[in-house]
């Protein structure tokens, strides 16, 4: 355990030296002198005095120092069935196209631009190229419904927005343009352009302020990098909180380049020529971070893939991108691989393929739980890897780092916490937890480089959401134990964050949703363990007294009410009209005792609880299995 201990111990005794010995694996135009700024705590600043360019890092250099033609992208998309490789001078010279592009439309540096497109490596070359010309993308997933995006660029406030023509999820083609033009009437703010990339499969009808990408990038000249100060934002990601407005997480360029930088080869062994595949999407942390700039940052080469881990058009199709590309690392979430056993129970896809190249599958985004490790690791006979992070943190937290040194696994856990990380357990008061026994999960300040500075624009909901509850750590949100050898155990969100087919979602903003509907007096959106997405949401109401209306009507109207609020991505599919909720006397209704049993738990009824006969009604449809079903 020496070498894992010995940077451990490093990074926590001499935090400076440890990341600018780390800051020099990136290219600066102004080298720091400095690694942390704490005068402004609990901001914190990382390398404040340097200055760099990200776009730069993640490909130019690699061209300049004679690995051109090295492959940078692999577009695999078997539902377009196309294979496209780019090299890393091909997609610095589209990038720089790109960004000479941006820059004509008027985006300067500080600018923001939100994308909302597909899985197409266009999505990455508008993405580079913001950061080329020191404009701020946000990236928003295309799974959330027009509203969602609407709350995103009135937040963002981009100059231009970026788009494709359609997505294509599974056997559908989604018109994406439609969904962008909604959004955009919804929005009170107007951004002054709209840059489309059309798609053969549904091209779409341009407005006055749409242009095409491609007219766009024929008349552009290439832009060059921007030198920016290391904090300056990169990136501006939102992620779900409590309420129905979104959290925007900000990610500034220095700390995130040094720290997704290092963690290539720290934590998933992957350097220059190696291939990384991510099944994630670009629209989250996961895809910006290890689809996009993190392999790109180490050059190595990242497959970016348009399709699902099932049907599209089977369940081989992991193992296809891994044996045709030379895959040598994997990241996906444990739903993934749930999707792949339930299609082949026995892995016989995988036989058809050489994963000879193949040496870890790591996995994050939800909890990893044991049988599907046991699944995954007898099937590829290589170390599975479960690792724990979030949206804010941009770089893993816990992880069992092989590039340093692999350490026994335990499953159920994601191993100790990285260098930088100071995990620690607290109880409801501030103390820490006894081992073993589960408490909040927070991280004592400062947080490493990588991790969020702030929320856009919103300093103070920065410190409601994460340094308020503790003085001195950053809540997590999620509740867990640490043992007795420093394996960390993640058991959950102790917030209104639910994670769904490794997507986080908000049980808060279904709940919005649902009560808008006119028949609605009151409702509760929880989460409930399901064997394959691990949690889906549910939802119960109470119908305002006299709204003559069949509940099996009400209840099939709400489901697609929230489709159409949030987004398909969302999956409430249930939603069951009850007598009542069941409240503590001061009126809070009890979602933790419903999610305990509907998850089959043996809960206590709190002795706060109004009315435990209400409880006893609401106990056969929590217990259901999820049918809908009115229990008037
Ligand atoms: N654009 C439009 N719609 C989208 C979308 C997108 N980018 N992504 C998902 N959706 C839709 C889906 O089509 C589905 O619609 P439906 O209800 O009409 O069938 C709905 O949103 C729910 O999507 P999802 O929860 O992903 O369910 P699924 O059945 O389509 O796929 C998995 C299930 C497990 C195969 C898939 O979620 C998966 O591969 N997840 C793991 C990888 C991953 O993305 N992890 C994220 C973080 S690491
Ligand atoms: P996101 O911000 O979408 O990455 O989601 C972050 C949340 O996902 C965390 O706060 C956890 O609740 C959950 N999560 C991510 N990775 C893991 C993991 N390896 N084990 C348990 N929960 C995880």
């Amino acid at each position: 355990m020496g070498m894992y201990e010995d940077v451990f111990r490093a990074s926590t005794e001499d935090p400076e030296s440890f990341w600018l010995d780390a800051a020099e694996g990136i290219d600066w135009d102004v080298v720091p002198r400095r690694a942390l700024d704490s005068s402004g705590a609990p901001f914190y600043r990382w390398f404040p005095d340097g200055r760099l360019n990200v776009c730069f890092n993640a490909l130019d250099r690699h061209v300049d120092a004679g690995r051109g033609d090295q492959p940078a992208l692999v577009y695999d998309s078997p539902v377009t069935g196309t294979l496209r490789t780019y090299s890393y001078a091909r997609l610095r010279d589209e990038v720089a196209v790109f960004a000479g592009a941006l820059a004509r439309l008027g985006v300067e540096r500080g600018d923001r631009v939100v994308i909302y497109m597909p899985m197409v490596p266009e999505a990455a070359v508008a993405m580079l190229a913001c950061a080329r010309i020191g404009a701020v993308h946000s990236v928003v997933f295309g799974g959330f419904a027009p509203r969602e995006l609407a709350l995103r660029i009135d937040d963002a406030a981009p100059k231009v927005v970026v788009s494709a023509s359609c997505g294509i999820e599974g056997k559908r083609v989604i018109a994406y343009k439609p969904l962008l033009d909604e959004a955009l009437e919804l929005a009170a703010h107007k951004p002054e352009k709209s840059v489309v990339l059309q798609r053969p499969q549904a091209p779409a009808d341009l407005g006055p302020d749409d242009l095409d990408w491609a007219d766009l990038v024929a008349a552009a000249p290439p832009a060059e990098c921007v030198p920016v100060s290391a904090n300056d934002p990169l990136y501006i990601l939102y992620t779900s909180g409590t309420t129905g407005k979104p959290k925007g997480v900000v990610r500034d360029c220095g700390g995130y380049a040094v720290a997704l930088h290092w963690s290539m080869g720290a934590v998933y062994d992957i350097g220059p020529g190696e291939t990384m595949f991510t099944g994630s999407d670009v629209g989250w942390v996961v895809g910006h971070s290890y689809i996009v700039y993190g392999p790109l940052l180490v050059g190595a080469t990242t497959v970016l893939y348009e399709g699902k881990p099932v049907g599209t058009p089977d369940a081989g199709q992991f193992w296809r991108v891994a044996a045709e590309s030379g895959v040598k690392t994997m990241f996906t979430a444990p739903t993934a691989f749930r999707a792949i056993r339930k299609e082949d129970p026995e892995g016989t896809l995988a036989a058809h393929h050489d994963l000879s190249a193949l040496r870890y599958l790591f996995l994050a985004g939800e909890r990893l739980d044991p049988e599907t490790y046991r699944w995954a690791s007898a099937l590829l006979d290589v170390p599975v890897i479960d690792h724990w992070w979030q949206t804010e943190t941009g770089w893993p937290i816990v992880a069992n780092p092989v590039g340093i040194e692999a350490a026994p696994v335990k499953p159920g856990s994601p191993t100790r916490p990285l260098p930088g990380w100071d995990v620690r357990v607290l109880d409801a008061s501030g103390r820490p937890a006894p081992e073993g026994v589960d408490g909040a999960i927070v991280v004592r300040l400062p947080l490493p480089p990588g991790a969020l500075p702030t929320l856009w624009n919103d300093d103070e909901r920065y410190i409601a959401s994460y340094l308020s509850a503790f003085d001195g750590y950053y809540l997590t949100g999620d509740s867990g134990h640490i043992d007795d050898d420093g394996y960390v155990f993640v058991m959950g969100r102790t917030d209104d964050v639910i994670n769904v087919a490794g997507h986080r979602l908000s049980t808060g903003s279904m709940e919005e949703a649902l009560a808008a509907h006119p028949d609605v007096a009151e409702c509760a959106v929880i989460g409930v363990a399901d064997p394959l997405k691990g949690q889906v949401p549910r939802g119960f109401v109470v119908l305002k007294a006299g709204a003559a209306r069949e509940p099996g009507e009400v209840e099939a109207e709400l489901v697609q009410l929230v489709r159409d609020r949030i987004g398909a991505v969302a999956s409430l599919k249930d939603v069951a009209v009850v007598a009542a909720l069941p409240k503590t006397r001061s009126g809070k209704i009890l979602r933790k005792t419903m999610r305990g049993i509907a998850d089959g738990r043996d809960e206590p009824i709190p002795s706060t609880v109004d009315d435990a006969n209400v409880i006893d009604a609401l106990r056969p449809v929590l217990r259901s299995t999820g049918d809908g079903g009115s229990n008037t």
